[in-house]
């Protein structure tokens, strides 16, 4: 080859490797395989070792630092960014409104406001400026730490770099939705069509991929648009409502949404929700639902949050998209708790954008309700995140009976699978599931894959299929395993090569330090979600004192007793608990994860009020608040709630017609207040 020949092949694997890397991030365009990209690598460092004098300055062999592994630098939020919890019905919104009047212990004809507003399909960022200045912007990530996607944010046209008018707080995160409009998004995909490219399938994904370049110059050519509804931290209030505080945002400079409006009554929200979907398809973006918020902002606060969501305000989410199409199989799937699923093998349809080719059918009892045969027309539904069901048969199943049987054994390994029977009701449980535990292969995948999922451990890069695979070489049997698995022999397989192990192995070892309340979700005990987790973790704080505790809780002992009194954890939990700690096959498993990570403390909540860390417990009639405000004040200034009065009790609120707990708090000698001198106490 002539060095102009040589020149030509350097230019070309240098144009291909940038554009691949610039593709890297569009998780939905994937443009090369690992191996074609090592490939392409590989090739460009070998020309250039034999060619030195050819190599130009900023070849991507040069800059192996800035490759994306790291990808973004990460922001602590120093206010979470939450979820919200979903009403799908009228009755749904009616209800929401009766809980927060509930809660703030509200008569039913004081007035209370909500704001109503579209909920913006696209992904939410936070914008944080000083004296007026933006200087960093985030993703949302797992709530608590975002990706710092500055550079990105700076070059989307509605943001506000400088912020206009005046008045605001040195201090002001602002927050919002990125999304991409209908026309945009049009425009964007034709010219994706017209360079040989995959076209996006949506513009939500559209506008993820976009937010997330590594080059700042691809996100600026991005047609990305901001709507400001909510706030992080800030240095001073910027309003008494919700209205006012949006209403500044916009003389601040930000795009706002001109749909937000007030009402004062749930038929008029309801009223404004259905305005709002006829206009749907009007609107120009994408929007799933309808986002209704308690206005004044001092009852927000004494609202709160649960676990993610906060208690005033929720998501109207617009009905599932619903389509029809043939059943040609059932299926028995065996999920991590040994529960068999009874699913559905649908011809593909697309329903609201997404091919669906599997639908739940959730149980037998369900099987026979529906009448539902292989070869049916069936109507399948699907709504947001949530696994697509089989609504109902099309057609007439009025002459039919049913009387389908899941397996009597694991379709997997043959243990006998068993519908329980709950001891105090006598009623049969609509799940059939057998207890054959990890030594059965598809409980122990489903475990697997429940380990490294988004809200346990996440793992980037280590999904269901490479779990799947893994488990297949059984290089991973069990959690621990994957902190030692082999990264060249994962190189040398298909679909890998060096960059993703690579990737992979620093994915992993992100992964050896874990939130308590994290790793006690990844076991996947049964009755163990994410709340749970997370009120086991304040409660225990350290893992040691969480698995002492586990060793020693029997039915009768103290540390039953304690594990009991924890607010939120009922009878299921616990026995779920002790069956699971009390394996010792289980409690293997867990101390050889722990030689591979390391569990972090969980925080102490609110240090310096007079009731950190004390323990209290409620009883009688409360008239300032309600008990459930009562409790959710108490653990936000770092006490523990219990039920039940004990040794360890430190603080009984007694209000009138307290009985038993009261008698046994006085025996016992714990200190006792009345509602007033609670409210002295805690200011
Ligand atoms: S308020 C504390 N308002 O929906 C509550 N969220 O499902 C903060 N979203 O993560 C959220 N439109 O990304 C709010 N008008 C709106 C919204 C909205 C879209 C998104 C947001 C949030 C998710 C929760």
């Amino acid at each position: 080859m002539s060095d102009a020949d040589i020149k030509k092949r350097l230019k070309y694997l240098i144009q291909e490797i940038r554009s691949a890397d610039a593709l890297y991030y569009q998780d939905d365009n994937p443009a090369l395989s690992d191996a074609e990209y090592d490939a392409l690598r590989t090739e460009l460092r070998e020309l250039e070792a034999a060619h030195p004098h050819l190599m130009s300055k900023d070849s991507p062999t040069q800059s192996v630092g800035a490759k994306p592994s790291g990808k973004f630098g990460k922001i602590a939020h120093t206010v979470a960014m939450l979820s919200l919890d979903n009403a799908f019905t009228d009755d749904d919104v009616v209800e929401f409104v009766a809980r927060v009047r509930r809660f703030l212990n509200l008569p039913d004809d004081a007035p209370m406001a909500f704001t109503a507003e579209p909920k913006i399909d696209g992904l939410s960022a936070a914008l944080r400026y000083v004296n007026g200045q933006l200087v960093s912007g985030a993703t949302r990530g797992d709530g608590k730490v975002g990706e710092d996607v500055t550079a990105n944010l700076r070059t989307v046209d509605n943001i506000p770099k400088t912020l206009t008018g005046s008045g605001w707080p040195d201090v002001l995160e602002v927050r919002g939705e990125v999304y991409i409009d209908h026309a945009d998004f049009d425009t964007m995909n034709e010219a994706q069509l017209a360079a040989g490219k995959d076209a996006y399938k949506n513009p939500r994904n559209a506008a993820a991929g976009s937010l997330r370049q590594i080059d700042p110059n691809v996100t600026a050519s991005r047609p990305l648009k901001f709507f400001a509804y909510t706030w992080g931290e800030v240095s001073a209030d910027i309003s008494d409502t919700q209205m006012g505080a949006v209403e500044r945002f916009s003389d601040w400079g930000f795009a706002t949404n001109a749909e937000m409006k007030c009402h004062a009554t749930p038929a008029q929200m309801i009223a404004h929700y259905h305005e709002i979907e006829a206009k749907r398809a009007a609107l120009g973006y994408d929007i799933d639902g309808v986002v209704y918020k308690v206005n004044d902002l001092e009852l927000q606060a004494r609202l709160g949050f649960v676990s993610r969501a906060p208690r005033w305000a929720i998501a109207h989410k617009f009905p599932a998209e619903k389509a029809i199409t043939t059943l040609e199989a059932i299926d028995v799937q065996v999920g991590r708790t040994g529960a068999l699923t009874p699913v559905a093998r649908l011809t593909p349809i697309t329903v609201g954008g997404v091919v669906v080719s599997n639908a739940t059918l959730h149980n037998e009892d369900e099987i026979n309700r529906l009448k539902v045969r292989v070869g049916d027309s069936v109507e399948i539904q699907r709504a947001g995140d949530v696994i697509p069901q089989v609504l109902r048969v099309v057609g007439d199943t009025s002459g039919r009976t049913s009387d389908y049987h899941l397996p009597h054994e694991c379709p997997v390994c043959g243990a006998e699978a068993v519908r329980d029977v709950d001891e105090k009701t006598g009623r049969v449980d609509v799940v059939r599931r057998y207890t054959n535990g990890l030594s059965c292969p598809a409980q122990a995948i489903e475990s697997l894959k429940h380990f490294v999922s988004r809200r346990a451990l996440d793992i980037d890069g280590l999904g269901a299929k490479q779990i799947e695979l893994f488990y297949e070489k059984a290089w991973i049997k069990e959690p621990a395993d994957i902190f030692t698995l082999n990264f060249d022999a994962i190189a040398q397989l298909e679909g890998f090569g060096e960059t993703s192990a690579t990737n992979l192995r620093e994915a992993i070892n992100a992964r050896r330090e874990i939130d308590f309340d994290r790793f006690l979700y990844a076991l996947g005990i049964r009755h163990i979600g994410q709340g749970n987790a997370s009120l086991i973790a304040k409660h225990y704080l350290t893992w040691h004192k969480f698995e002492a505790a586990m060793e020693s809780a029997k039915i009768g002992t103290d540390a039953y007793a304690e594990l009991m009194s924890i607010d939120g954890v009922g009878p299921g939990q616990v026995d779920a608990l002790l069956g699971f700690f009390g394996s010792e096959n289980n409690r293997a498993i867990v101390v050889r994860l722990l030689m591979q990570i390391t569990v972090k403390d969980a925080e102490v909540p609110a240090s310096n009020s007079p009731i950190t860390g004390k323990t209290v417990v409620f009883t009688g009639k409360l008239e300032r608040f309600s008990r459930d405000e009562a409790k959710a004040r108490a653990q936000s200034l770092g006490a523990k709630v219990s039920g039940s009065v004990s040794a360890k009790t430190d603080i009984l609120v007694a209000g009138p017609g307290a009985g038993s707990k009261l008698k046994k708090a006085t025996e016992l000698g714990v200190k006792t207040l009345t509602e007033d001198e609670w409210l002295q106490l805690i200011g």
